[in-house]
């Protein structure tokens, strides 16, 4: 939702490398982008609708002038994306540039008071009350820093913003209250991003400001303070992320990247075995988990209800982040919450750890580092598949499960130790599957290719593989825009029957059974579903690993190793969904890495 930077530096021109810095956080809107510089004491501004490199063939964004700036890439919430609602916003006489992230919640009452005292506005955005209050408070006699300070105060709802002005050419400031904001500490001048990759190329050095608290830095110092003035001791931290692992490597989009690279995130996430083990041993007495989550992650939420519920008998419930408060009365000091994000900013799971937190234990398993949810929950688990770029989300699913898995089986460890052992043995494999059916992504490109044309696709699991098959049917919609709908594979004949004929697809997951404790046995079921919807007319795709799979008959198969069985199938089966979805989107020419309307980071409720 909306990424914002800014950078100031000594000698180095500040428009190229903010235009660099706000191609990696494209995925976090790209409905039109903008960019402010200070060029010789007047505030230079360039911005449009539309995505990063069209706006920047028609303007150059990368030669305006000056040491200083900010920039902003939008996805809109309070205008159109047209030029005037583009980020970022001037005050009336062209002294001060602003760029948001976030919704001012009382924006329509300040604006009106703003209006009435002669400050014109000139776009519908909620943001553009903040320059006109920072020029209220500089007129009224206080300085820039003061004049951010005295705004926030005014302000209700959630915002990063980074401000310069031509009256203080060599401080750039910002301050956050529940949207993102990082600060980075370069050796030639210093950044401010809604994300880290935006700067990575310059510094891997960054302080994680709390909200509430101004940042105020030039070239060489960036100090930190709060509301009242008082300077704060904050800590550098380093992350242990690289320029490299926010770039395409020779991949022709961040998603494939991102989906080539699950066999190495498996072996990394794996690595944090011990925090786990660690965090587990504080947890102390727990009689039931409620998993959080929104879009991917919640399906990754899904599999931990199946997960928690056959290995530690443990009632598990699972709920949609935005539906949170309708359920919280059923916790207690004994219900461990667990937050799945990606992001770690999401304001839906965001909210729903404010509930929770003072009524059970909160735990959060997400991807970035210091981000907002990891700073509200009890216990963090890092899933450590470094940056995700795309929109869809892939390998950040792959290691939320993982980490879901080892959380359940470190809990069930004392239990049952045969049981953890062969279980982590069996996910250590995970890595050599999946590069074992990579080789086989032509399979994959045969059928994207043929059934590119279908508009309605039908994805079918029982069991542990259910939420997988949920999870195809979002990569499909997400990045393809054609319908789909994940289904438990019995339920069909409940309804959705009815629309099946020969103009539908139906993708089939069907794992072979467990022949331990847990086995559900749900192949032979799924088969059974699976001829329901053949003699309707479907077209079926059977994604399986029973090993005489391809006795199976349907209209395509592809085929995971025979030892993927149910209760390891979630942490393969995604991949073959995640490249189907991949390719049918080239081969209608869309670009996957970002969908049209959706956004990586939602920030708003
Ligand atoms: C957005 C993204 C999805 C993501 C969801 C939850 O909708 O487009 O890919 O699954 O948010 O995000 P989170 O960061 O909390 O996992």
């Amino acid at each position: 939702m909306c990424g914002i930077v800014g950078y100031i530096g000594q000698n180095e021109k500040a428009s190229p490398i903010l235009l660099d810095a706000i191609k990696k956080l494209e995925y976090r809107g790209y409905d039109s982008v903008g960019i402010a510089t200070i060029n010789n004491e007047k505030i230079e501004l360039k911005k449009d609708s539309g995505k990063i490199n069209e706006v920047d063939k028609e303007l150059q964004l990368k030669d305006m002038e000056g040491c200083v700036g900010v920039a902003h890439v939008r996805w809109a919430t309070h205008g159109y994306p047209n030029k005037i609602n583009s980020h970022p916003h001037t005050n009336n006489n062209n002294k001060i540039a602003i760029v948001h992230n976030g919704i001012i919640e009382n924006h329509e009452e300040l604006k009106k008071e703003l209006i009435s005292e002669g400050y014109v506005f000139k776009s519908e955005t909620d943001s553009e009350t903040l320059v006109h209050l920072i020029d209220k408070f500089i007129n009224k006699g206080l300085n820039f820093q003061n004049a951010m300070i005295e705004t926030v105060k005014l302000i209700k709802g959630s915002y990063a913003i980074g401000a310069i002005s031509i009256n203080y050419p060599n401080e750039l400031i910002a301050i956050r209250n529940e949207s993102p904001l990082v600060v980075g500490l370069g050796d030639n001048g210093n950044f401010i991003a809604s994300d880290v990759p935006a700067f990575l190329k310059h510094t891997n050095k960054v302080i994680f400001p709390e909200d509430n608290e101004l940042v105020i830095m030039n070239s060489d110092n960036v100090t930190i303070k709060d509301l009242n003035g008082n300077i704060l001791d904050k800590k550098v931290e380093t992350i242990d992320w690289n320029e490299e692992m926010a770039q395409k490597g020779g991949y022709d989009h961040f998603m494939l990247k991102e989906i080539n690279e699950q066999s190495v995130v498996v072996s990394d996430t794996l690595s944090g075995k011990k925090d786990i083990e660690n965090i587990v041993s504080k947890l102390g007495n727990i009689n039931k988990i409620c998993f959080v989550a929104c879009g991917t992650s919640y399906h990754g939420a899904l599999t931990g209800k199946y997960v928690f519920e056959s290995f530690l008998n443990i009632s598990t419930d699972v709920i949609y982040s935005s539906e949170f408060k309708y359920f919280s009365n059923v916790l207690d000091e004994n219900t461990l919450t667990i937050f799945v994000s990606q992001s770690g900013e999401t304001a839906d799971t965001l909210s729903a750890i404010k509930i929770a937190k003072n009524r059970s234990k909160t735990l959060a398993i997400v991807n970035v580092l210091g981000s907002s949810i990891t700073r509200e929950v009890e216990h963090v688990i890092y899933t450590k598949a470094g940056p995700e770029i795309a929109v869809a989300a892939t390998k950040t699913y792959l290691s939320q499960l993982i980490s879901i898995y080892l959380l359940a089986i470190y809990l069930s460890k004392n239990r049952n130790n045969e049981f953890y052992e062969n279980m982590i043995s069996q996910i250590e494999k995970v890595p050599t599957y999946i590069n074992e059916l990579m080789l086989n992504e032509d399979k994959i490109k045969e059928i994207a290719r043929k059934y590119k044309s279908y508009s309605a696709f039908f994805f079918l699991g029982r069991g542990f593989i259910y939420p997988t098959a949920l999870e195809g049917a979002l990569k499909l919609k997400e990045i393809t825009y054609i319908h789909a709908e994940g289904y438990p594979s019995g339920e069909l004949k409940h309804g959705p029957l009815a629309i099946i004929d020969e103009n539908v697809i139906v993708v089939v997951l069907a794992p072979s059974e467990n022949p331990e404790s847990f086995s559900i046995n749900s192949y032979k079921d799924t088969i059974n579903n699976m001829e329901e919807v053949k003699s309707r007319g479907a077209q079926v795709i059977a994604i399986t690993s029973y090993e005489n799979g391809e006795r199976i008959n349907v209209n395509d198969i592809f085929q995971i190793d025979n030892q993927v069985d149910e209760l390891l199938s979630p942490l393969v089966y995604l991949v073959p969904l995640q490249l189907l979805s991949y390719y049918i989107s080239i081969y209608k020419d869309l670009d996957p890495d970002k969908p049209r309307n959706l956004a990586k980071c939602v920030t708003v409720k």
